[in-house]
């Protein structure tokens, strides 16, 4: 017996980040964090149960992966296995439509997707809240690309209840993501072992625990009353505090390069000739450019004259997790 399903996730940007987990086995976050999806980068992957089949397969860009990326999708299979109570191997292919490890996310559309098409496939039909949780214990970013728009993963403290939810799904604020790409490589710290590292040798880790529950706060407000200025203030300073904590861990180590820094400079410069722009980075040297439609041509106008080589894309708004069959 076969049983195939295919599942399409986007992307998401943490405007107020997720950097830290209070049980690591379980992807329970220090605290909450709040997103928007993008609808640029995307996986799309397909799950094929088949009682044919002696061993788990994954497909990454059409190449079969082996070691820990591979076991990574085979511990999250063993999940799906559990919840559904069957016992059959699967073959996974995935198409990544976003760099891989780069600091865009990959994982967070990865495992909403294959949250998605794996459940399907083993014969759940699951909830999106279920599907949240689920996705979550690929990689805790994962929750929040269940749903489209802005979304906010509450922390919760167990498996039930640490899960994202919709704060806005049909975004009614003009805001893109400029994506500057300066390095696409894949990352050597990955976010797993960052976050770790920050959060048991950070001594200001309790102070931005604290700092980033302030922070949503004012972030929903801003979203609610569509105030663009205040929710990039509190996104770029909230990106800054999260690198921060790398630069102050033992050893301290950072994600930002030489580029980073003066992408960073320029969008603070762009504030000065009234050109409302915000920068956010996450696990990776790459930025990305919070902006208004109206201004994005001009931003990428000076970003290209600056940096004649870096890639530029833009993002709108994304929708959630959706099946491709
Ligand atoms: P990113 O910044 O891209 O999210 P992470 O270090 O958080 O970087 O996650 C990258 C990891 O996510 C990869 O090493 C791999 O384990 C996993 N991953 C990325 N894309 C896929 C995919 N399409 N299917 C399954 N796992 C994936
Ligand atoms: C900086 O979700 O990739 O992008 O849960 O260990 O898989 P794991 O980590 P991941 O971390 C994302 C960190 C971030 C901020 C964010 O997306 O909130
Ligand atoms: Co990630």
């Amino acid at each position: 017996m076969q049983s195939t399903s295919s599942a399409r996730a986007h992307t998401n940007i943490a405007l107020i980040k997720y950097w830290g987990k209070k049980n690591q086995e379980l992807i329970i976050p220090t605290t909450s964090s709040l997103s928007l999806t993008l609808d640029r980068f995307y996986t799309d992957t397909k799950v094929t149960f088949d009682d044919k089949l002696t061993a788990d397969t994954f497909y990454l860009n059409h190449q079969q992966m082996v070691g820990p990326i591979a076991d990574k999708t085979f511990a999250f299979l063993k999940l799906i296995r559990q919840q559904a109570q069957i016992d059959t191997f699967a073959t996974i292919e995935s198409i990544n439509h976003v760099p891989t490890a780069a600091g865009l996310a990959s994982s967070a559309s990865a495992f909403a997707a294959l949250a998605g098409a794996g459940s399907k496939a083993a014969g759940l039909t699951l909830t999106k809240q279920a599907l949240s949780r689920l996705a979550r214990r690929g990689s805790g970013s994962a929750a929040r690309s269940i749903f489209g728009g802005f979304s906010e993963w509450h922390a919760g403290d167990n498996d039930l209840n640490s899960f994202a939810h919709p704060i806005q799904e049909n975004v009614t604020m003009d805001i893109q993501m400029i994506t500057v790409v300066v390095d696409a490589h894949e990352k050597k710290i990955t976010s797993r072992m960052g976050m770790q590292h920050a959060l048991l040798t950070s001594p200001f880790y309790q102070t931005w625990v604290n700092e980033a529950a302030k922070d949503l706060v004012a972030m929903k407000a801003a979203i609610v009353s569509n105030d663009f200025k205040a929710l990039g203030t509190l996104a770029e300073n909230n990106a800054l505090q999260m690198h921060s904590l790398n630069l102050s861990a033992k050893p301290g180590f950072t994600y930002f390069n030489g580029s980073t820094l003066e992408i960073l400079d320029l969008v603070q410069n762009l504030r000065k000739q009234q050109i409302l722009a915000f920068a956010t980075m996450d696990a990776g040297p790459n930025v990305k450019i919070i902006a208004q439609s109206k201004d994005t041509a001009t931003i990428i106008d000076i970003l290209k004259q600056a940096f004649p080589h870096v890639q530029v894309e833009i993002a709108k708004p994304g929708h959630g997790l959706i099946y491709l069959d």
